[in-house]
């Protein structure tokens, strides 16, 4: 049970039901717990948080009316749009009934609320209690999505061919290729959520889940252009790296498979918690491992290759070839895994939090991004910071193979390496009490008191 401090204020946190949005908004719980406050976690029923894991919170299931078929769903802007319509009033009730979440005449002094669960802060402008947004991608990303309106209304949006290598002017190194698109279902749709859910209100704080070492560039973009207090206290798992946020089960038994490898030997893999691919890519995948010879651990989402449960089909003579050499799990302790010294790469779809996570390790990266902001974190791991190789156009087994190799045994990998090392360092000096981060947090802290 929540410990409820008698003289301690409350917060209500609204994490996005995504599991790259619910495992900042927990950590960020989390460190805002160790800092005195008390917390309700308001979650949507859908992909709603293990209520177990986090015994130091209240939780609130906020009832979001929708259907088994519309969970089911693939267009992820459709789902967000009927969740925000159906969520504002439901949590508005939720909040005013205020009985199993606060103490008797308790206030709650702020609504912490992830930018896609808008409903939260047209809810909290109704009750009048302040609110303050988590943006969970990067700062580039965060600037950048505001003008994606402006650039379709130009007709560069969707993307022509002969405009994906175009510099985007004041936002380099992003091309038109890198904005932060999506590449399935309805663009009304999305662009309806980035109208919603991502222009920076003015009259609020913004927490980003960065770190100033990083994105300098954009921050001070960021600052220039809106008149909010921005707040950039990641990467958040260094502050709360014991915060429990899967949704899915984690397979532990890749550690004692890693503990037998050697170091800075295997090629971790995982596209993340929603990017799909074919069969074709997957066999593409499959056999630029197998032919590159270096060992690998590989996280298969069962559900993510359409037609499949999860690898049934998967080619025996694959399955020979590789056995004592690859570790094919359906879900993995990712930041455990990143920080094995066995690992010595990671293919990733490029979401931030496995971009930051890889970098907090120390870990360089073959980008493979899908879709969104992927796009934006590949061009910056490969052409701001330097850690991580490209892998572009379709998916092809020979150019697996080359990349896996150039990454783990060559001396552009070797180089990445040190990059990311360097890039590590500097961002485990933000964490600390001299970083920015630390004190982006305590001016944070400072804010939240004095509401
Ligand atoms: C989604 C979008 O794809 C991403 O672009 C956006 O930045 C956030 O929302 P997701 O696909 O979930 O993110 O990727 P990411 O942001 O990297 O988050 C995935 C999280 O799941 C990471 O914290 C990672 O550690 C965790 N994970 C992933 C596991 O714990 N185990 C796994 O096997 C794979």
């Amino acid at each position: 049970m929540e410990n409820r401090g008698r003289n301690s204020k409350r917060l209500v946190l609204v994490p996005g039901p995504f599991q790259g949005h619910l495992t900042p908004m927990l950590q960020l719980a989390t460190i805002l717990k160790s800092r005195g406050f008390s917390i309700t976690i308001a979650h949507t029923q859908f992909n709603s948080p293990d209520s177990s894991a986090h015994p130091d919170f209240a939780f609130l299931c906020i009832p979001d009316g929708l259907s088994e078929q519309e969970v089911r769903n693939p267009d992820l802007a459709a789902i967000v749009l009927r969740l925000n319509d159906n969520c504002k009033s439901s949590f508005r009730e939720c909040l005013s009934q205020g009985t199993n979440h606060t103490e008797p005449g308790e206030k709650i002094c702020c609504i912490i609320y992830d930018a896609l669960v808008y409903f939260s802060e047209a809810a909290a402008r109704d009750l009048k209690i302040p609110s303050i947004a988590l943006y969970t991608s990067s700062a580039a990303t965060t600037i950048v999505r505001p003008i994606l309106h402006e650039l379709k209304a130009q007709g560069h949006i969707p993307v022509p061919d002969s405009m994906l290598q175009v510099p985007v002017p004041l936002h380099q190194p992003l091309r038109f290729g890198d904005l932060p698109t999506f590449n399935f279902g309805s663009l009304d749709y999305f662009f309806e959520v980035v109208a919603l859910a991502y222009n920076l209100r003015p009259s609020s704080a913004v927490i980003l889940n960065t770190v100033h070492c990083l994105e300098e560039s954009p921050l001070a973009q960021l600052n220039r252009k809106y008149q909010v207090p921005i707040f950039p206290v990641g990467p958040l798992h260094k502050f709360a790296p014991t915060s429990a946020a899967s949704l899915l089960q984690e397979d532990t038994g890749c550690i004692p498979w890693l503990d037998k490898q050697t170091h800075n030997s295997v090629i971790y893999v995982s596209l993340g918690s929603v990017a799909h691919m074919s069969q074709d890519q997957l066999s593409e995948m499959a056999w630029g491992l197998a032919n590159s010879k270096e060992p690998f651990l590989w996280v298969i989402r069962p559900g993510s290759i359409p037609g499949l449960e999860w690898i049934e089909s998967m080619d025996e003579e694959f399955k020979e070839c590789v056995k004592d050499r690859g570790c094919i799990v359906k879900w993995a302790p990712q930041k455990k895994v990143l920080a094995h010294e066995a690992v010595g790469g990671f293919w990733s779809h490029c979401g931030w939090n496995s971009t930051l996570e890889s970098i907090c390790e120390g870990v360089p990266m073959i980008c493979q991004p899908c879709f969104g902001d992927q796009k934006v974190n590949a061009r910056y791991l490969t052409h701001e910071w330097r850690v991580g190789l490209e892998l572009e156009g379709e998916i092809e087994r020979g150019t697996v193979e080359r990349a896996i190799r150039t990454l783990m045994k060559e001396k552009e990998g070797e180089e990445m390496r040190q990059s990311v090392l360097d890039l590590k360092n500097k961002v485990d000096f933000s964490v600390g009490d001299a970083g920015s981060s630390c004190h982006y947090l305590s001016e944070l802290v400072k804010l939240l008191t004095s509401l």
